[in-house]
């Protein structure tokens, strides 16, 4: 028996960014929008939890007890005094460390697998409760679809999106750690009152009504001038989207990886044509937007 759970990737259509709080944290007005690239985290009865993790990328994913997945599951355990005899594999598909919340979909993916293997019965409330605890991006990969995450993030309110975005997303060589992009952000602001995060209302419109071009002129993360402060070439992948076509560019979440939002398919394509073309990224996927959030794919026997 083994229970399959895939968990989409998100970017971040806005990212509002305050002040940093007592414990270190940021305040956040964070809207997340989950697209269609996706990790399949797959739980099998074994003798000692175990992670095991493929796809091209896998090298780069720590396989210790500090793994999220890994994380997730024992969170699991302490709570329903459960024994961890379980064996994790993460059929990666998510960019790493790229501020796609890679490793927030496997933690997901993992609570939702294990809940169903150990039959433990969480209550969607409960699963909530430990994503938070797991990281501020977890619950939205729970939930999938798009929402607008308040306090660090892990407080959702589900907002309607009226129809499908198109995104193209360049992967950069090398990753970016989230607290070093927080700390830069620190650094800039340094001497600087820095203004309450708020949602945008004309953005949440722009999902609402499902329109592209719109959503293309509202874009916002406030966290990209420090991602580039960090890694100064994204600008030429950035410049080289918008030259290839795109409606708008930006960093995703904390970067590397950049996003650009395209008017359909076609133009996708073509933006993403352009990015291999520029040389100034690693790879690209086209995709697009809300995708669901964690769901069960298939119950082996
Ligand atoms: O919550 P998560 O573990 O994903 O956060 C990773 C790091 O990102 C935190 O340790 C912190 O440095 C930074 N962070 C932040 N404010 C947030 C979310 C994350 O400063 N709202």
């Amino acid at each position: 028996m083994s229970v399959t759970v895939r968990v989409p990737a998100k970017v971040n259509v806005q990212l509002a960014v305050g002040g940093a709080r007592a414990d270190g944290f940021h305040d956040l007005a964070n809207v997340f929008l989950a697209v269609g690239l996706y990790d399949e985290v797959t739980a099998t009865p074994a003798d000692e939890l175990r992670v095991t993790c493929s796809g091209p990328d896998a090298h780069q994913v720590p396989l210790d007890r500090g793994n999220l997945a890994a994380r997730a599951a024992l969170a699991l355990v302490e709570r329903h005094g459960v024994a961890p005899d379980v064996h994790l594999h993460i059929a990666k598909d998510i960019p790493v460390a790229g501020g796609m919340a890679g490793g927030s979909a496997d933690a997901a993916g993992a609570l939702v697998a294990c809940d169903a293997l150990w039959g433990t019965g969480a209550s969607r409330g409960e699963l909530l409760g430990i994503c938070a605890e797991l990281g501020s991006d977890v619950p939205f990969s729970l939930v999938g679809g798009a929402a607008l995450g308040t306090g660090r993030g892990e407080v959702l309110t589900p907002l309607e999106v009226g129809g499908t975005f198109h995104w193209v997303f360049a992967l950069a060589d090398g990753g970016l750690s989230t607290p070093a992009v927080y700390r830069e952000f620190d650094r800039l602001w340094e001497g600087h009152e820095v203004p309450a995060p708020e949602a945008s209302p004309d953005l949440i419109e722009a999902l609402r009504a499902g329109d592209g071009v719109a959503l293309a002129g509202v874009l916002s993360n406030d966290l990209q001038p420090a991602a580039l402060s960090l890694f100064p070439a994204l600008e030429r992948t950035l410049a080289a989207g918008t030259d290839g076509g795109a409606l708008a560019a930006l960093v995703s979440g904390s970067g590397p990886t950049t996003a650009f939002l395209a008017k359909d398919e076609e133009s996708a394509r073509s933006v993403a044509d352009a990015l291999l073309a520029s040389r100034t990224c690693r790879a690209v996927r086209v995709t697009s937007g809300p995708a669901p959030g964690a769901t069960v794919r298939a119950h082996g026997t």
